[in-house]
């Protein structure tokens, strides 16, 4: 199985602390087992670059989760910025103008579109003007981000059968809303177990709470890992 394939780099956890310090202790705490970590805007509000330079430095991969959306020129501007940097993932809102501003300025860094958030369900949908499924909003915005230029999708579970048969088996899809069967849903609407979105074609799943605040995140994470392998 190509090192990449293999289940414990396809696990992204989501380092939802507010200091780098506590985020240093986590990952350390889930070394070896996990070696992709997430740094979202929490963490990236208080740490910087510097937390992510520091989860580069001992060896893991890092995904940098602040979901750019705005005018194409900032949004171009903020994606350069990373280049001084080993961030392996980035994130921006599946807009077209968005992604194509993005993946001009990426780098190495692989630029992930999100399609539709995991916590928002069809009323949400709905209240928000738009009048068609989710699942159709979600493919709709894979379909026209890859064309964009994204290197793949960020989708909920529930959606990445379709979009995995929608853009083919190029593009990358991580998935976050998944919770294992014994672990709260917290403000998640859209979700699916480990093993689920491995199955529907997700290359990674992200998760966060349910390592994080378990009581053992090490032995949390080792059972997702064992649990997708
Ligand atoms: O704690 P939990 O497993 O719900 O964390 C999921 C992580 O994935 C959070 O950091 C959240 O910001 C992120 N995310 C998400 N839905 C998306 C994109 C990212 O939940 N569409």
């Amino acid at each position: 199985m190509p090192a990449q394939n293999q289940p414990r780099h396809r696990l992204i956890v989501a380092l939802d602390v507010p200091t780098a310090a506590q985020a240093l202790a986590l990952a350390d705490s889930l070394a070896p087992q996990v070696g992709f970590f997430k740094v979202g805007l929490q963490l990236f509000l208080d740490a910087g670059f510097a937390v992510c330079d520091a989860l580069s430095k001992r060896g893991h991969k890092v995904m940098l989760d602040l979901k750019f959306h705005d005018i194409p020129q900032t949004v171009a501007l903020a994606t350069a910025q990373l280049a001084n940097h080993d961030i392996a993932l980035a994130t921006v809102h599946g807009y077209p103008q968005v992604v194509a501003a993005a993946a001009k300025a990426k780098g190495r860094t692989k630029i992930l579109a999100v399609t539709v958030l995991t916590s928002l369900g069809h009323e949400e949908l709905a209240q928000s003007g738009f009048a068609g499924t989710l699942a159709d909003l979600v493919v709709l915005r894979a379909e026209t981000s890859l064309a964009a230029g994204a290197d793949g999708i960020v989708c909920s579970p529930l959606e990445t059968s379709l979009v995995r048969k929608a853009l083919g088996t190029k593009a990358v899809i991580a998935t976050p809303g998944i919770r294992p069967l014994d672990s709260a849903r917290d403000d998640q609407t859209r979700t699916a177990t480990p093993q689920a979105a491995i199955a529907a074609g997700a290359d990674y799943i992200i998760v966060g709470r349910p390592i994080t605040k378990a009581a053992d995140p090490a032995a949390a994470a080792r059972a997702i890992i064992d649990e997708i392998g």
